[in-house]
């Protein structure tokens, strides 16, 4: 009989088995603080997240624990550099969560996480602070059986990464020197479809701009005034209408100009993945799926630029009837970018746009609420190609490759500032409602990506830097 190989050292394995309900109450800890970092009313409980896992970094080996100060939403930085030979990598991660509304969707209270048919619920146990919480355990199996870790590692933990990270976009130039290391793992992204394993090679880039229109000085009696002046909330869906034709194509001139167009090879590729419609229709509660026309969901979602509204408001929207020409209206409207399309471009042409296809009679204004670029990175390095391997191995599967269609911002710069394409291990499952009432992530995921983690840390230890 062949010998099953343990995935990790089994004195890692008997620390993690031991410390499992310790572990879940700890992840549960980390949960219940409300870290939102869209709203100003949680800028406390930002800095309390902060300063959780600075103490949690400390107690468990960390050194150098840091929390930025200053700043309403700190970075959490921690390292320890006592592994010398061994390659030096950086972890990031984010501790701060997307709003929760509509809150009247979630069938619990979002920052009381439980367990449910094996998963985590509550806002954060999978984006991101579950796979934060994951690496924490993963260096205290080493720290606590070993004393120390295979190899260095500089942990960099941002609390605004839900919010365009504009803190850590200076940060990250200005600490340049103290994050030299020979490469960086970021687990915020998620497995394929159907819970497989992935290793994420590419995130798209995004542009997110606030329309205003104004109107008439207060809202008027749309008897009185109604066909004598122009309606803001009709110009505003005016202008919506013309950002995208029937077709799903963006309309605005020069959109798809630097956009690389899907090889032949890709299209093959993403054909051969066994992406199923109905997985995304069950998930989504959709009935059936849309985007622009002439490429598949998984060109669409990799591959393509996209525009969305995220939400619009104006005038009377309470019960009942009220007849009015409201004075002002509003729309949250971002754009998902792919290489080699530029932020700042795009927001040029989107103001100029809008600006264009306003219709005459109200004033509108496009304000940018924050950019990011995309990122496409190779797995030809060691560190992807450890990580992959670790997957395999911990998981049981074989992983896939794929490009995530989410951001984050600050992604693109380690290897632009620092000089590393980032490694996105990540291991939430694809059906988390991240962003969405009833955030879940699958707890054997999380669990097993521990292993996964103690796996490659052992793996990098192995190598000289
Ligand atoms: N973890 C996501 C990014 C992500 C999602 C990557 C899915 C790959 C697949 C991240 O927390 C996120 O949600 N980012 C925001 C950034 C935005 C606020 C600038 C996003 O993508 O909407
Ligand atoms: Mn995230
Ligand atoms: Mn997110």
């Amino acid at each position: 009989m062949q010998a099953i190989e343990p995935a990790i050292d089994p004195a890692l394995e008997a620390q993690l088995e031991a410390s499992r309900d310790q572990r879940l109450e700890s992840y549960f800890e980390l949960l219940r603080i409300p870290s939102i970092s869209a709203l100003p009313e949680h800028a406390a409980d930002c800095r309390r997240t902060a300063e959780w896992i600075a103490a949690e970094a400390s107690r468990i080996g960390f050194e150098n624990v840091e929390v930025t100060p200053g700043v309403p939403r700190p970075i959490v930085y921690a390292d320890w550099l006592h592994a010398p030979g061994a390659p030096t990598v950086i972890v990031y991660c984010h501790y701060d969560v997307q709003p929760v509304d509509p809150i009247d969707l979630w069938d619990t209270a979002p920052f009381e996480p439980f367990v449910r048919d094996g998963r985590v619920i509550g806002r954060g146990s999978a984006d991101d602070k579950g796979q934060l919480h994951l690496h924490l355990r993963a260096a205290e199996a080493f720290f606590s059986t070993r004393g120390r870790l295979p190899l260095n590692l500089k942990l960099v933990f941002e609390g605004e990464e839900e919010s365009s990270s504009v803190f850590i976009k200076d940060w990250l130039p200005a600490n340049r020197e103290r994050l030299k290391a020979d490469a960086v793992v970021i687990s915020d992204t998620s497995f394929f479809e159907g819970n497989r394993p992935a290793l994420t090679v590419g995130l798209r880039g995004m542009v997110y701009v606030q329309i205003d229109v104004t109107g008439p000085a207060l809202d008027l009696h749309s008897g009185g005034y109604g066909g004598l002046v122009e309606n803001p909330g009709n110009a505003l869906a005016r202008i919506i209408a013309e950002l995208k034709d029937r077709d799903g194509v963006v309309q605005i001139p020069g959109f798809y100009d630097d956009v690389v167009p899907v090889t032949p090879e890709q299209h093959a590729e993403l054909e051969a993945m066994p992406f199923d419609d109905n997985e995304i229709l069950r998930i989504t509660g959709a009935s059936r799926l849309v985007g622009e026309k002439g490429y598949t969901p998984l060109e669409r979602t990799g591959y393509r630029p996209t525009l969305d509204v995220n939400g619009m408001w104006g005038g009377f929207t309470g019960e009942g009837s009220k007849t009015i020409i409201p004075g002002h209206a509003h729309a949250k409207v971002s754009c998902r970018l792919v290489p080699n399309q530029d932020p700042g471009r795009i927001f040029e042409a989107l103001r100029d746009y809008v600006r264009q296809v306003a219709p005459p009679g109200v004033s509108v204004e496009v304000r940018d609420l924050g950019h990011g670029k995309p990122l496409v990175v190779g797995t030809d390095d060691f560190v992807a190609q450890a990580a992959l391997e670790a997957l395999e191995a911990t998981f049981g599967v074989k992983p896939f490759t794929q490009r995530g269609g989410g951001s984050i911002p600050v992604a693109e710069m380690f290897e632009t500032v620092l000089g590393h394409a980032p490694v996105m291990l990540g291991f939430t499952n694809a059906d988390s409602n991240a962003h969405a009432p009833n955030e879940s992530m699958v707890l054997s995921n999380y669990e097993t990506g521990i292993r996964t983690i103690c796996r490659l840390w052992e793996n990098l230890g192995g190598r000289t830097a």
